[in-house]
Order: C-alpha cells, then sequence, then structure tokens
C-alpha cells in the first residue's frame, strides 16, 4: 500500500504576510508525516508527529501561535483518532500545553475515556510528565494585537470567522502501509472565544473521524457551524454512500454553507489512497505526500482534488 499523508494549516482570510510561513509550514509538517510512514509506522504515528510539526510552527493556530480567549487566555482543544479500531482520544480547553495532539493521544492510550476537559486534562499532562509553558509563550505578537484590537468589536465570532476575520486550526490525515488510517485536529479556537468555549475540533464525528472502512477527515472552519452538521461524520456518511472523497468533501462543505452559513475546509483520505484538500474559505494551505509526491496550495484555484 503507497502510504499517503494529507495536513491543513486551518480556513480562513490568511493575510500575505503570514501566507508564505503558512505554505512552508504544511509542507515540512506533509514531510514530517511521510518520514514516519516511510519507516513503515503507523497512520496515527504519522498524523501525531505531523499536528505537533503544525503544532510547533507560530503560523498556526495551535499550541504556539493559538489565539486567545475573551480574558486573553489561551485555552486548547485536539482529538487523535485510530481507524483501524475507532479509539479515539481527546482534550478541550487544556492549558499551557505546547502539543495537545500527544496529550490526546495519551487520554487515548493511557485511559478509559474519549476526552478530559480543563483542569482534569491538565492534571494527567502533570500525571503523564507533559511539561508545561507559560501561556506568553504561546501568544504571538500577532495574536497579542489581534485580542487588543478584538477587545473594541461588538460583533459575534460567527460574524467575525465569516468575515474573515479569523485564524483558525491544524489537522493531518493519513494512510499508512498496511491499509490503516487516522486522523488528528488541533486548535486554538476561534478568536475572542468565550472562557470555556469548545469548538468542533476535539469533537469525534464534528472535527474528525476515522475508520478503515470508509477514511480519515480532519475540518477546519467555524467551530459551531461544523457541530451542527457533524462534518466529518457528513463526508465519510457521503462516501459510505458511494461518492468519492473529493466529491464526498466538497458536497459537505456546500451543505455547511447552505444550510447555516458557515465557512470552512476539510483534509481527507480514503482507504485505498485517494485524497482531497477543499475549503470555501478565501485561503486554507495544505499539503500531500502523496507516496514520494508533494502536492501543496492555499489558493482556491490550487485545490486538489482527487488522486488517481
Ligand atoms: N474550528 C475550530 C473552532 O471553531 O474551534
Amino acid at each position: 500500500m503507497r502510504p499517503v499523508v494529507v495536513v491543513h494549516g486551518g480556513a480562513w482570510a490568511i493575510p500575505d504576510e503570514l501566507s508564505r510561513a503558512s505554505v512552508d509550514g504544511v509542507k515540512a509538517a506533509a514531510r514530517a508525516g511521510y518520514a514516519v510512514l516511510e519507516k513503515g509506522a503507523s497512520a496515527l504515528d504519522a498524523v501525531e508527529a505531523a499536528t505537533r510539526s503544525l503544532e510547533d510552527n507560530p503560523a498556526f493556530d495551535a499550541g504556539h501561535g493559538a489565539v486567545q480567549n475573551t480574558e486573553g487566555e489561551v485555552e486548547l482543544d485536539a482529538i487523535i483518532m485510530d481507524g483501524s479500531t475507532l479509539a479515539s482520544g481527546a482534550v478541550s480547553s487544556v492549558r499551557n500545553i505546547a502539543n495537545p495532539i500527544t496529550l490526546a493521544r495519551a487520554v487515548m492510550e493511557q485511559t478509559d475515556h474519549a476526552m478530559l476537559t480543563d483542569r482534569g486534562a491538565n492534571l494527567f499532562a502533570e500525571k503523564m510528565g507533559i511539561p508545561t509553558v507559560p501561556t506568553e509563550a504561546l501568544v504571538t505578537e500577532i495574536e497579542r494585537k489581534e485580542w487588543e484590537r478584538q477587545k473594541s468589536y461588538s460583533i459575534g465570532v460567527k460574524e467575525m470567522f465569516n468575515n474573515q476575520w479569523a485564524h483558525d486550526t491544524v489537522g493531518a490525515v493519513a494512510l499508512d502501509c498496511h491499509g490503516n488510517v487516522a486522523c488528528a485536529t488541533s486548535t486554538g479556537g476561534i478568536r475572542h472565544k468565550m472562557v470555556g468555549r469548545v469548538g468542533d475540533s476535539p469533537i469525534i464525528g464534528s472535527g474528525a473521524y476515522a475508520d478503515n472502512q470508509s477514511g480519515a477527515v480532519s475540518c477546519t472552519g467555524h467551530g459551531e457551524s461544523i457541530l451542527k452538521v457533524t462534518l466529518a461524520r457528513l463526508i465519510l456518511f457521503h462516501v459510505e454512500q458511494g461518492r468519492g472523497i473529493s466529491e464526498a468533501v466538497e458536497k459537505s462543505l456546500q451543505h455547511m454553507g447552505e444550510r447555516v452559513h458557515g465557512g470552512g475546509g476539510a483534509i481527507a483520505v480514503g482507504p485505498s489512497g485517494q485524497w482531497a484538500a477543499k475549503f470555501t474559505t478565501e485561503r486554507m494551505p495544505w499539503a500531500c505526500m502523496d507516496g514520494e509526491a508533494l502536492h501543496y496550495g492555499m489558493e482556491p484555484k490550487e485545490e486538489n482534488q482527487e488522486a488517481p
């Protein structure tokens, strides 16, 4: 089986000054995921490695670079899922953790639960020996300025998102040489969210889903809209109904736009290596290693589509 990894750096109106860093970042993350797959390791290992690379990159809204809530705090959400067993692990509203995706994997593998939140997630991180980082180390200068700017605005977060004033989420999906798929999604959420707000990203079936029988998906976009249509499962439902991966992603994003006026994007890979990266926002940086071949893009006209 030819291994495939696809990553995204969030669907939003990326300003020109961040565009180069965003594309370079997704390319590096796809290569990091592929380096793992090349050694014969699992899709799960690959999506964790790719997502850690995106979390460590301050161009993206996850880990370092995450957005702040109304009180200037950083609350992080993440999920990882293994398509071979349907096991998943997630954390929500966790603080001061640089790589929430690794903590989510520990929830999956080291507890009897599927999600830990807030203080419980931080207590578990401590128990696992995962180090903390100060909030100031996670917040970039760009986000600090955005937070100051947004204090004076009175529109809601959905309007902000749809007015293309957002910053959003990273994710990865992979197919390994054994035919197993996996997905991972990690985020700081939406700028100026309420304290304690949890979006789609750590919610199974909304921010991500993986099942060897249909494929793996990671979503990005306005969380409350994604939750309403359970976007990741909706995409795989369309695959189960016989649609190609690309058409399934496109149809589901179109439904979310028409039904709840939400913008976003998704990446997906199927069990035989078909993959797609699509979005309805202005931009979404994505990259794919399909075997040795690197594909990438950020503009609508560069959207990929489906590998043969
Ligand atoms: N899509 C990320 C969020 O809404 O939190």
